[in-house]
């Protein structure tokens, strides 16, 4: 793995750090608090190409790699983590799998205007009852004709509020097991479809998250998305993706964290001077900084294989475990350091350790994760 970056990552995430400083860390505070979606700001990731990151150009995407797609997640991450994860969903969650396994009249339809950014997709995998065990779900698909009609429920859904187009998975043929899902590509506009209250969270307060419901919904044969039963691989496939952009999320979180500490450290006295003077501080930043450094590598690993188009399964899963479970410690610590003041709204220290609570449990758990680890160290 080569990390020196290419001229294109490096400007990538030079755009994307000026873009975080200048339009989105100075509101990040106030949207949290006030639970406000930043469609301005998704807006302009759009007009940036950040929306389809790694989608060919030719279907309106950015055309870049999967690095720069890491690259990217990290800096707006550390402007605004709600941000970050409305921007991740679209690109990994939505748009990748379209591009992967989606026909060229289905890219037509249901890629080019989520690259464009004049919609912005979902995902619909977890449901009240079934979470870490995906291939439990309830949500049913019953052929008729040359339809499906959808009936049930999904919960947490990220950019639910705001989603125009969401993949959902259902079963559609229950005795066949996890080989009896599929996946559909569902508009939010279509009858039958309805959305619950957003949901209210400790932390990305910014972005929507809300359960959507399908009553009779009738969905055609040609918005199924990959073949009859294909559906839990294209999640599995989906997640893998996925996991490096909420593994960046995590180390933006933590970088700001971090940064913030460090300018507080130098500017906070105790006992006449600084208390960056003191070795209890030292040590405290140089952990941090370390495991940010290290997060970053794993993700830079995993981007790659995934650029490389060889299987990147427990890859990811170690850098999505690690960078999350990171970037808990790093924020935790960064609140230590800014003292009482790091317990108060009036620092973002508390902001951070908020955010990073969820990238430990959406798109797998820590524990799922382990198992897709363990599950590869063992193998044969
Ligand atoms: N790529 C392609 N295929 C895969 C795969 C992958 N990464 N992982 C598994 N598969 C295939 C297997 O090869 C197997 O295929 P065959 O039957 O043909 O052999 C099939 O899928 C079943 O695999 P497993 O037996 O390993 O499946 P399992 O039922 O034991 O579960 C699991 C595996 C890893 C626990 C999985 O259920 C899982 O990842 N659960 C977590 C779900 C999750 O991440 N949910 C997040 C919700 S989305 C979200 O949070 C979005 C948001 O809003 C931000």
């Amino acid at each position: 793995m080569n990390v020196d970056l290419t001229e294109e990552q490096r400007q990538v995430r030079d755009l994307c750090r000026k873009f975080a400083d200048e339009e989105l860390k100075p509101h990040a505070r106030k949207w949290d608090q006030e639970h406000r979606f930043p469609a301005e700001a998704v807006r302009k990731l759009a007009e940036m190409g950040l929306l389809a990151v790694a989608v060919p150009a030719e279907w309106g995407g950015a055309g870049m790699d999967n690095m720069c797609y890491a690259l990217a997640m990290e800096e707006i991450s550390r402007g605004c983590a709600s941000t970050g994860v409305t921007m991740s969903v679209n690109n990994s969650l939505y748009c990748d799998p379209v591009m992967k396994f989606g026909t060229p009249e289905q890219k037509r339809k249901w890629l080019k205007p989520f690259t464009a950014g004049e919609k912005l997709g979902a995902f619909a995998l977890t449901e009240p009852m079934s979470g870490s065990d995906a291939a439990e779900m309830r949500t049913v698909a019953v052929k008729q004709g040359d339809a499906y009609v959808l009936n049930g429920a999904k919960n947490f859904i990220t950019n639910g509020p705001q989603a125009d187009a969401i993949l959902v998975f259902a079963m559609t043929d229950r005795p066949k097991g996890h080989k009896g899902i599929s996946a559909f590509l569902v508009p939010t506009d279509a009858k039958g479809f309805s959305r619950g209250k957003p949901d209210e969270k400790v932390g990305i307060r910014a972005s929507g998250t809300c359960s959507v419901f399908f009553e009779d919904l009738v969905v055609p044969a040609a918005d199924r998305l990959g073949g009859e039963g294909d559906g839990f691989k294209v999640a599995m496939a989906t997640l893998d993706g996925g996991r490096i952009g909420i593994a960046a999320q995590a180390l933006g979180i933590a970088r700001a964290a971090l940064e913030e500490a460090r300018a507080y450290a130098k500017d906070r006295k105790a006992f006449g001077q600084p208390i960056a003077n003191f070795q209890a501080i030292q040590f405290m930043l140089a952990d941090m900084a370390t495991e940010v450094d290290a997060a970053r590598l794993l993700i830079w690993r995993a981007a790659a294989m995934k650029d490389k188009g060889v299987r990147f399964s427990a890859e990811a899963a170690m850098a999505k475990l690690y960078a999350s479970e990171m970037a808990e410690r790093v924020t935790s610590r960064a609140i230590q350091i800014h003292g009482g003041y790091g317990y108060t709204t009036e620092y973002d220290a508390e902001r951070h350790w908020r955010d990073s609570r969820i990238t430990e449990i959406y798109e797998g758990t820590s524990e799922i994760q382990r198992v897709v680890i363990a599950a590869n160290i063992l193998k044969d």
